[in-house]
């Protein structure tokens, strides 16, 4: 009787001593197969970004010299007060922290971070473009972002940067006549802005179109530079690498890191060293309140395909070379999915609407995978339990990294 009872009390609390030693002493052994997925999403792996040869100057430091003074010019805008560096915002990871984005008027969503970009063939939550430099024309004449127009622009940047536009791009047209340049010209919905622009000839249009475009190539090779700096999730890794055992990683950060590539499966779409696939997922994030559910993808690509600066145009500078374009296609798996955000520039509001306001949310969410408003979620329900969720959120946190670094050359003049 004794014996019994003493071995239901011993068992127990030796059981329990054995598992907070293993917690506390030991560090987690990972298998090779673990260790090499480790090493996937370190930044250790990440490569320079691939080449846009439909921009001869993306590579050029001139053209990203220029493309930052335009980047963080409030002049163009119709307005005078906002710069694309108002929204993204170069103290938040390149994005600002509002639900929706806010210029001029209200955006229909999430200001992303632009870092590291360029890793991506495909711009915007629903991917509706297909390079950085036709990105960036877009927020231009948008009303409630830039809110201008492409003549005006052309204009201003010929006049204020002259030197740096033709040491690019080659001499720059003479807009002077206004006759055939008017102030504000351009296809946007702004009736009279439209009519002038309808009145010029295609010629004086496409003029007008070739310095737009070189001006958001300029942009796209500054945007380009900007790339995340190391985590403590990458000193993890190389210490992991190397055998170093003096690295500041808790346990629970470890099992968080253990379920984000394991049981939670999250690296099956937030994969590479910048945790994105830069792929298209629905995720049965629910609808921003009073909004009509958001088609996501399957309208970007509708988008793309009809696109006037897309690959295809004459504005590209590689116009028979879009294997990405070419093969894009949106079947309705596609429906509401939305592009994979990398995990290096976590901040909240989180989502495409910035839905979901804290990593608790997100992580819940996760968690109980709900069905989709619009489309099919992909997610299964995960059960793990609270304990594993806390885990997964404190991984996430290791993510976070120190500024994203502009090169030095670049700031200094
Ligand atoms: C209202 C503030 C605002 C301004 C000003 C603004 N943006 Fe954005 N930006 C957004 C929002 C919101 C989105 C997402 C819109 C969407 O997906 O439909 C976005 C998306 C982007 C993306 C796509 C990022 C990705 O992960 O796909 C890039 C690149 C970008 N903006 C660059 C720029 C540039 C360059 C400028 C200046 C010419 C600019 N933005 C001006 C709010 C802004
Ligand atoms: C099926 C692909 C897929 C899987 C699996 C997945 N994600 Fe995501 N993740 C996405 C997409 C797509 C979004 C953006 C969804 C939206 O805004 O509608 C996203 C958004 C996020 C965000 C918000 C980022 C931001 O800037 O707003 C976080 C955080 C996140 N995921 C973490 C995780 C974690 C943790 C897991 C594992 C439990 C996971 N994800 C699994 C595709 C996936």
């Amino acid at each position: 009787m004794i014996n019994s009872r003493f071995w239901l009390v011993l068992l127990p609390a030796l059981l329990f001593i054995w598992f907070f030693f293993k917690n506390l002493g030991h560090p987690p052994v990972w298998s090779d197969e673990e260790l090499k997925q480790i090493k996937s999403l370190s930044i250790i792996d990440l490569k320079p970004p691939p080449p846009d040869p439909t921009n001869l100057v993306s590579d050029n430091p001139q053209a990203a010299r220029l493309g930052r003074e335009l980047f963080f010019d409030k002049k163009l805008s119709n307005t005078g007060t906002i710069a694309c560096a108002s929204c993204h915002m170069p103290t938040q990871h390149f994005r600002d922290l509002l639900p929706k984005g806010f210029a001029i008027g209200e955006a229909q969503r999430r200001t992303p971070s632009i870092v590291g970009g360029a890793y991506s063939p495909w711009h915007y939550w629903d991917g509706r473009k297909d390079s950085q430099w036709s990105q960036a024309l877009a927020p231009l004449e948008r009303p409630l972002e830039h809110g201008g127009n492409r003549t005006y622009y052309a204009r201003y940047v010929i006049e204020n940067y002259k030197d740096q536009y033709d040491m690019l791009f080659g001499f720059a047209p003479d807009l002077s006549d206004s006759d055939r340049f008017p102030i504000h010209a351009a296809p946007v919905d702004d009736p009279e802005w439209n009519s002038a622009w309808q009145n010029m000839t295609v010629q004086d249009r496409n003029i007008i179109n070739r310095v737009f475009a070189n001006i958001g190539k300029s942009i796209a090779a500054y945007e380009r530079l900007l790339l995340p700096g190391a985590t403590r999730f990458d000193n993890y890794v190389e210490a992991q690498l190397t055998g170093d055992e003096n690295v500041d990683f808790s346990y629970d950060e470890v099992e968080g890191l253990r379920l984000f590539i394991g049981r939670a499966q999250c690296i099956d779409c937030h994969n590479g060293p910048l945790l994105t696939n830069n792929e298209f997922h629905n995720t049965g994030i629910a609808n921003a309140e009073g909004e009509i559910p958001d088609k996501g993808r399957v309208q970007g690509v509708r988008e793309l395909l009809s696109d006037p600066f897309n690959c295809f145009s004459e504005f590209s500078d590689s116009p028979n070379n879009c294997s990405e374009l070419s093969f894009v296609r949106a079947g309705s798996e596609l429906i509401g999915a939305m592009k994979t955000p990398s995990l290096r520039t976590l901040k909240p509001p989180f989502m495409h609407k910035g839905q979901l306001a804290t990593l608790n949310d997100v992580i819940h969410h996760y968690n109980e995978a709900p069905s989709a408003m619009i489309g099919h979620n992909e997610a299964k329900p995960l059960n793990l339990s609270r304990h594993e969720l806390q885990q997964l959120k404190k991984f996430l946190l290791t993510l976070d990294s120190s500024m994203p670094i502009e090169p030095r050359w670049l700031i200094t003049p």
